[in-house]
């Protein structure tokens, strides 16, 4: 019998601004266009992906009441992930569907109070363990879940690691995102410590990192330097047990264009621009050819588990 697994991501980075958001919204956009069952979770209280995809009045609603957002599930009885999925989230003016199978959890920006004490949540349970135990309940629903991160590995980034096959780390071809790279290595072993006896037998997500991949590439000579150093470190990372023995530095980059800030402005991911400007083919092709990747290339730990799960399920 074959059990469907959800190919469960994550893009961290412990330096803001480097593309975790543009680069999980529209590589859902393009993993849906290819037929696969996408959800989206927004887990930054900054709201990024949930305006970019609800657009502002729809996700001003839901920010007036917090009701449907995401630090609903963390309030015990108030909802359930399931409750917060906005089915199909992508809307023309008209209401009418652009993306079947692209969902969202959305986030308000009262996921911020998750960072201090609960008000009234579980004291004796990690959120993580919450987002988890709710995310199985839906998980059989999708091919993939891309959970979009703030910049750091606090609470509520933790509630998308932890439950991650695979994790992701955007890069910019500068210094500071190498240095961002060593910094969440550590991060990321710490937490698997601290979460290991949490774990649910048989959805053991080590939270190793799985790739790198390369935004807002302006040049090939940019790109050169940058990537070699950050091959070097991740070799050092694998060595160290700190990434996964498959982990790669994608082929796909996504290049450097205002088409991608204006995309946020005007409401709707790249490749739903009506815009035919060459700009615009180039990198919706940039975004399509990283979703291909991604598909093509299952790191051999998650081929592993889903022969562990089949074995299991035909004893
Ligand atoms: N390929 C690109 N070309 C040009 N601009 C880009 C590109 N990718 C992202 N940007 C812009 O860079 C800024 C940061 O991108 P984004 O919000 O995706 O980063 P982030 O890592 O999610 O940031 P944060 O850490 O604040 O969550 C945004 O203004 C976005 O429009
Ligand atoms: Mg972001």
């Amino acid at each position: 019998m074959e059990i469907h697994m959800a190919r469960k991501i994550s893009f961290v980075s412990y330096k803001g601004g480097v593309g975790k958001t543009s680069l999980t919204v529209n590589l859902a956009v393009c993993l849906a266009q290819e037929g696969y069952r996408v959800l989206l979770v927004d887990l930054d209280t900054q709201a990024n992906a949930s305006i970019w995809l609800l657009r502002l009045k729809r996700w001003n609603r839901l920010n007036a009441t917090g009701e449907g957002a995401i630090y609903s599930i963390f309030n015990p009885g108030t909802a359930t992930l399931a409750d917060c999925v906005v089915r199909d989230v992508i809307e023309s003016t008209d209401g009418t569907t652009l993306v079947p199978g692209l969902d969202l959890v959305p986030t308000t920006f009262n996921l911020v109070d998750l960072e201090s004490d609960l008000e009234h949540g579980n004291p004796d349970k990690a959120p993580y363990t919450i987002f988890q135990e709710q995310l199985l309940e839906i998980e059989k629903d999708y091919d993939f879940i891309l959970f979009d991160c703030p910049p750091d590995t606090m609470r509520a980034s933790q509630c998308g690691i932890f439950s991650s096959d695979e994790v992701y780390v955007p890069a910019n071809p500068d210094a500071l995102s190498l240095i961002g790279f060593t910094l969440l290595g550590e991060k990321l072993q710490k937490l698997r410590w601290a979460a290991s006896a949490y774990r649910i037998n048989g959805t053991d997500s080590p939270a190793e990192i799985c790739g790198v991949v390369f935004n807002c590439v302006r040049e090939e000579g940019d790109i050169e330097i940058a990537e070699m150093r950050m091959r070097v470190r991740l070799n050092q990372f694998r060595s160290h047990k700190l990434a996964a023995a498959d982990a790669r530095i994608f082929k796909a980059r996504i290049r450097d264009t205002d088409v991608v800030r204006r995309a946020f402005t005007v409401g709707l991911p790249v490749p739903l621009l009506a815009s035919r400007t060459t700009e615009t083919a180039e990198i919706c092709a940039d975004y399509r050819n990283l979703a291909l990747e991604l598909i093509h290339h299952t790191p051999a730990r998650v081929c592993e588990y889903g022969e562990l799960e089949q074995s299991v399920a035909g004893f």
